[in-house]
Formats: C-alpha cells, structure tokens, sequence
C-alpha cells in the first residue's frame, strides 16, 4: 500500500532573496483572498515504475513544463484548499488535514492520478508553514491559506492516465474571501448551466469543475449577486450547492437540512464539522434533497428562518437573498441569522485553539 511506504526527506534549497520584512508586513496589512503569495514552496515528482521522490522545499518560483505536458491538454489536475491558524498565545494550528490529505487521494482515484501517501501530503503541509511562518496575517479572521495540488507533468498527446505528475504546495496568506466582507451574500440561481452530472466529477476537487463554474458565476455578478448556486443537472430542481461552498438551511423548528453527498456535490470538510457541531447542539439534522420551489416557499412563509454556506475560503457565510430569472425572495431579516453566527463563532474558536476541541480535529503545529 502507497500509505505505508516511508515518508521521504525534504531536500531544503534556501531562499536567495525572499521578500523583505517591511515589504512583507505592509503586505500582511490587507491581505484578501487568493493574491499574496510567501517565499517558498514544495515540489514532488512521481514517475510510474519509479514513484514519489524529490522532494523539494524551497524558493517559490514558476515551474517549468512542456506545451505538452498532459494537464494543459486534458485536465488531469486535482487541489485541496485547507488553512493555517495562528492562536491568540501565538500557537499555530491545522483543522483535520488528515481529512485534505483523505480527499486529495480520493479526487486523485477519480481523476485515474496516483495516491499521495498521506503522511507525505501532512509533511509537505508542515514543512511549507514552518518555512513560511512569518506569513501570518494578523488581521481579524487571518490565516495562511494552504494550497497542494497534483497534475499530470508527462509530455503526452495520447488520451490516457499520464505517467509523470508533480506534487506542489504553495501558501497564500489570507483575510475575508468575499471583498465586501459582507455579513450576508447574495446568490443567483444558475438556470442555463450545471456544475456537475451524476457520474461525473463534481464529488472530486478536480480544476475542471471550476472551470465550468466561470461562466455562471460570471452571469452572477454581472447581475449583482455575489455567488452563484447549481441545482441538479438531471432533473435542474434540487438545490446542489455553490462554486465553492456547501450549504445549509435552518428552519423555524430549530431543524436544519443540508443536501446530500449524492456524487456530484463536494463532500466539504467544513460541511461534516457542521452537521457534528449541529448535532451536539442537540439540533435535528437532515441530509436531505431540498428542492428550489421549497427553499422559494420556505423563505416567503417564513418556515426557512436563516440560510448559510461554509467552506475552507469562506468560513460560513450567511446567504441573504436568492435571486433567479423568476423573481428573488429573502431569507429571514438578509443578514446573518443566530444560528449562523453562533456557529462560526464555534468553528472558528476551535479551529484557532482558543475554545475547546472535543472532537479532536486540531493539529497543534509547535
Ligand atoms: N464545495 C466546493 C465546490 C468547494 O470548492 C469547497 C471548498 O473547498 C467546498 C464545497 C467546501 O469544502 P471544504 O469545507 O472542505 O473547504
Ligand atoms: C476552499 O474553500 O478552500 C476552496 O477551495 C474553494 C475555492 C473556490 C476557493
């Protein structure tokens, strides 16, 4: 089994001019989402026959490959997304990356890529933050966003599994993923375009899938709205989720229904920590298929009293309005509901060491 071969040694380039401190500390001051990049980065290198070997942490610089290379012409390329916290006593954690390193695997199977042995992928992951730990933003709800991903390196124009793939991870430190900072998000609904079909890719965290979402999350903004949300490509009637987000909707009863992992929507690491936060709470969770008609009906009635979406990038982010070509309608009063607060305040207190963690999901790194 890949996962028990040993872990390899991390060969250690120094930086020869890495940002300077100054530059990097006025940088930090605002960082958003997804633009700022630190000093280094980590490479793999797998070769069928030969395996993963030379690995690498070191300068972060462009990464040469052929106009060949089988990811620039077929797409085999799988991402994880997962965060870095730095506690209030200055201590630095990780939220359940062993499930990153599980689903990275898990994409990698449905995109015929070889499995990364776990303890590869976490020691990747660490050697990165411990290089670049002064990239810590220290601005409220900061972290250092953590980036591995996996593509088909071999220069190949034949149409099957590539032979040569590299590992890498880079680290983007980060502050609020949705400009505005808004409080409340607000969601088109896409009519014309589905993310994923049953059999297809939409359960693996495959470049691909983001890039059929360009379109109908561009139609979003242009009309106004922050994300956009995908109903089922079968019969174009079940609320799947976002771009980037799963998501939530809570009832006047004090249930709470989230759709289910049925294939084509991503099994969110955010997601699993919610329904077990919710269900300490002693809430009713349902997996359940929640139709576009009923969360219309819900809203206007008043049945559906807030509505949420979380993610690694996002956090939980209340959805305010929904808005499609028949009409809007608002959920609760638009802004973030109770329930919603009350729960990112949980995750997020967790997820930085500052609150309990009776689950065991935080990884102190020092
Ligand atoms: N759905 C999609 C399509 C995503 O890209 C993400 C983000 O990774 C999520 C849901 C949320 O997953 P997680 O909570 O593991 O970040
Ligand atoms: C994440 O939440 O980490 C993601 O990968 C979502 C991405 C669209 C930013």
């Amino acid at each position: 089994m890949a996962n028990s071969a040993p872990t390899l040694q991390f060969n250690a380039i120094a930086h020869p001019a890495p940002v300077p401190g100054e530059t990097r500390v006025e940088a930090l001051r605002n960082p958003g989402f997804g633009t700022l990049f630190t000093d280094h980065m980590v490479t793999v290198d797998y070769t069928e026959g030969r395996g993963w070997h030379d690995a690498t942490i070191g300068p972060r610089q462009p990464i040469p490959l052929d106009p060949a290379a089988a990811v620039l012409h077929y797409a085999q390329e799988i991402f994880e997304g997962m965060k870095a916290y730095r506690g209030p006593d200055g201590g630095l954690t990780l939220f359940r990356p062993e499930e990153n390193a599980a689903r990275f695997n898990r994409s990698a199977a449905r995109m015929a890529m070889p499995e990364l042995p776990e303890d590869l992928f976490l020691s990747a992951v660490r050697e990165l933050i411990a290089a670049d730990r002064d990239w810590f933003p220290e601005v409220e709800g900061g972290s250092l966003y953590l980036r591995p991903f996996m593509f088909a390196s071999e220069a190949f124009l034949g149409v099957r599994p590539a032979r040569e793939y590299k590992f890498v991870v880079i680290a983007s430190p980060a502050g609020n993923y949705f400009k505005s900072g808004a409080p409340a998000v607000s969601i088109w609904v896409s009519r014309d375009y589905a993310r994923a079909a049953p059999g297809g890719t939409g359960a693996a965290k495959c470049g691909g899938n983001y890039a059929a979402s360009l379109v109908p999350q561009a139609e979003a903004i242009e009309r106004g709205h922050d994300q956009v949300v995908f109903l089922d490509a079968a019969e174009h009637k079940w609320i799947e989720e976002l771009g980037g987000m799963n998501l939530f909707f809570v009832m006047e009863d004090g249930s709470v229904v989230t759709p289910p992992l049925t294939g084509t929507i991503l099994p969110g690491i955010t997601r699993d920590s919610l329904i077990t936060l919710l269900k300490d709470e002693g809430l009713r969770l349902r997996e359940e298929k929640y139709s576009i008609d009923q969360w219309r009906e819900d809203a206007n009635s008043g049945r559906l009293v807030e509505c949420f979406a979380c993610g690694t990038a996002a956090v939980i982010t209340a959805v305010g309005k929904v808005a499609g070509h028949d009409g809007e309608f608002t959920i609760g009063s638009g802004a973030a509901g109770q329930l919603t607060q009350k729960l990112r305040r949980t995750l997020t207190g967790i997820q930085r060491g500052e609150i309990a963690d009776p689950h065991g999901w935080v990884t102190r790194l020092d």
